[in-house]
């Protein structure tokens, strides 16, 4: 055995060698990090390596799916944890010359846990420490880094103004690295687009160690990373928001509907009026099987709501585009913008604002996610038999977001995420559980198929459109070799529609080698299409 273990090191090492002619054989990955790293920033004191008493709660703290905290989840050969561009850099140039791969981590927050495991042999890049923040009020925008959180965000805009605020994510915890790069919507999306038509530069590290900004990496990179994903194309290090005004004061409301208090005429109606009432007013929808006073099943559908202005007027609005909801007064509650971010990720009311800048994630289960885009209304008839089916699987809830508004007016390749006019809501398939272990996985992410399946006649279709940032792996893989290119239109065009080729062309010219690749990465061209 000893001496097959031995040929197996000694061919790797020929590879190597072949392969790579500046790596003396000699040298390991993690000399090579500390040769290339500066005597002001040593690298050696962030690295964990499996040896470390310390490594297996740095993985852990940035994994926001159990369903990847298992111990048959493949584990990097080591992480890094970045206090400096040099530290970057150094894994950039190393990573490439031992052809590790390599996953960039931010918030962690990827459904499929793409930012820190692999198949292949790989490390991690853990950005959690750059998290800076500077606002300025008077200039109306701020340079954020990729390893902080939405809630650090809003809490250093509301520390500034209470006229200001910011259009990306409900959850406070998810990283602006990942939520950025990839779209980036939330509650007044209506009103302002996604975080990213609020975006107005970044900095980026390329695959030859270069910082970039807007202006030095050209508009094709800058609109690349500012809805593809950033993990194709580089390390992006921050990025510079425009800031949006707020009313002093919002209105929110959750008011809920079993099937029994007309459900399914409210469903339908909604998706008649949630795109086209005024741009201040987002209606979420959130559709669950509960259990009614007698045992039976029922659906519960719950609009979810943030208006931007107070109570009268949303009454009045609310009157006028829907009445048939029965919305009162005693329903509505006012607020600052800042603590409505708190309400609408539910913290008890009177939670103190800094509870954003907590780290811990309010709830930490196994989960499966999935996406659809709704272009025209399902019908009474459609919505019964859904139930049906929701009743039967019982726990996948569906959360529909209404469209419209801002969103219909920007254009489809004004940014790489192309779902704009046309769409009244995006749906998302959640499924959460506690159990760990294969089999409840694979039992709950069945469920959450099931309900996917049965939503096919209702949803876009040629093809069945997704939203990058729900990552979901059953729509394509990349293995990253000879097919790479036709895996990655599987999936690239139900995230991207006509936009993929312009991103495999962005990334062709920035990365011609594939070092900044993963699950789902943005492919180069072969040379039989160039
Ligand atoms: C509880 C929860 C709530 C959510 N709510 C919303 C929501 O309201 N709206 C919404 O739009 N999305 C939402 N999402 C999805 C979320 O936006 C995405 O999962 C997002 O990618 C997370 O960013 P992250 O930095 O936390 O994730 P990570 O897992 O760190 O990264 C996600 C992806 O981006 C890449 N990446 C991260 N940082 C960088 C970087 N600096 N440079 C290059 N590539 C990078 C990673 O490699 C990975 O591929 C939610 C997710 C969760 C778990
Ligand atoms: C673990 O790694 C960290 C970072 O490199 C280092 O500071 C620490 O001393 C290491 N701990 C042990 C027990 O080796
Ligand atoms: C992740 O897995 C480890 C190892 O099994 C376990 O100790 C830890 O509690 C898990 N994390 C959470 C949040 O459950
Ligand atoms: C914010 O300002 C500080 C101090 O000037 C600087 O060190 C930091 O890099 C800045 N952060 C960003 C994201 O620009
Ligand atoms: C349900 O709708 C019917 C007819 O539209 C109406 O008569 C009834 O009062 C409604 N019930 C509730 C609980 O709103
Ligand atoms: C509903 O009741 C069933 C038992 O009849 C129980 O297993 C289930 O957990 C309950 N669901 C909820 C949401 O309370
Ligand atoms: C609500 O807002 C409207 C429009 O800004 C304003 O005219 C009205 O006075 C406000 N009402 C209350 C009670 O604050
Ligand atoms: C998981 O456990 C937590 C804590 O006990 C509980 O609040 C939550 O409802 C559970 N979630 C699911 C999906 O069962
Ligand atoms: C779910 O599991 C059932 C039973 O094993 C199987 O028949 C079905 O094909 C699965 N469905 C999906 C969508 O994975």
């Amino acid at each position: 055995m000893r001496t097959s273990s031995f040929s197996v090191v000694s061919f790797f090492a020929i590879l190597v060698l072949l392969q790579f002619p500046s790596a003396s054989s000699h040298e390991t990955f993690q000399q090579c990090l500390e040769s290339h790293s500066l005597p002001s920033y040593p690298i050696s004191s962030i690295i964990y390596t499996p040896t470390n008493s310390s490594y297996s709660n740095v993985l852990q703290a940035y994994i926001r799916n159990l369903r990847f905290n298992e111990t048959t989840t493949p584990k990097p050969i080591l992480i890094i944890t970045a206090l400096h561009v040099s530290h970057i850099q150094a894994a950039i140039l190393c990573a490439k010359t031992y052809g590790l791969q390599m996953k960039i981590r931010s918030g962690g927050h990827d459904y499929e846990g793409v930012s820190y495991w692999s198949e292949s042999p790989f490390f991690i890049l853990d950005l959690f420490n750059l998290r800076s923040i500077n606002i300025s009020i008077e200039d109306e925008s701020g340079w954020v880094q990729v390893g902080a959180t939405l809630g650090e965000v809003y809490y250093r805009i509301a520390e500034k103004s209470n006229v200001y605020g910011f259009p990306a994510g409900v959850c406070p915890t998810v990283g602006v690295g990942g939520h950025f790069s990839g779209g980036g919507y939330g509650n007044m999306m209506r009103k302002y687009g996604l975080s990213v038509d609020n975006i107005v530069d970044a900095e980026i590290i390329d695959v030859n160690g270069r910082i970039l900004n807007r202006k030095t990496m050209g508009e094709d990179l800058f609109w690349a990373i500012t809805g593809g994903g950033g993990s194709s194309y580089g390390v992006v290090l921050s990025y510079k928001i425009k800031l949006v005004p707020v009313p002093v004061t919002v209105t929110v409301f959750r008011v809920e509907r079993t099937l029994a208090q007309n459900a399914t005429d409210l469903v339908y109606r909604w998706q008649q009026v949630a795109d086209k009432l005024p741009e201040e007013i987002f209606i979420r929808l959130i559709m669950d099987v509960v259990n009614t006073t007698t045992g039976e099943k029922t659906i519960r559908a719950a609009f979810f709501t943030l208006f931007l202005g107070n109570s009268s007027q949303l009454l009045s609005l609310m009157g006028q585009g829907f009445p048939e909801l029965g919305l009162t007064r005693a329903d509505c509650r006012e607020m600052s913008w800042v603590e409505s971010t708190l309400y609408w990720t539910s913290f008890p009311t009177g939670t103190p604002v800094d509870a954003l800048l907590s780290r811990t994630p309010q709830v930490l289960t196994h989960l499966k996610r999935k996406s659809d885009y709704l272009k025209q209304p399902i019908n009474k008839e459609g919505l019964e038999f859904i139930w049906k089916k929701m009743i039967e699987l019982e726990r996948p809830v569906l959360t529909f977001n209404p469209y419209g508004g801002r969103m219909a007016q920007i254009s489809p390749s004004a940014k790489p995420f192309p779902h704009r006019a046309g769409n009244i809501c995006k749906i998302q398939y959640a499924t959460n559980w506690n159990d760990s272990g294969v089999e409840a996985a694979n039992y709950y992410v069945n469920l959450t198929r099931m309900l996917y399946g049965y939503m096919t006649p209702f949803v876009s279709k040629f093809p069945r459109e997704a939203f990058l940032n729900y990552r979901d792996l059953d729509i394509g893989i990349n293995h990253n070799g000879a097919n790479s290119y036709i895996e990655g239109a599987v999936y690239g065009v139900k995230y991207f529609l006509g936009n993929y080729n312009r991103l495999v062309q962005t990334k062709t010219k920035v990365d011609p080698g594939n070092f900044f690749r993963n699950e789902q990465s943005i492919p180069t061209l072969p040379s039989w299409r160039k």
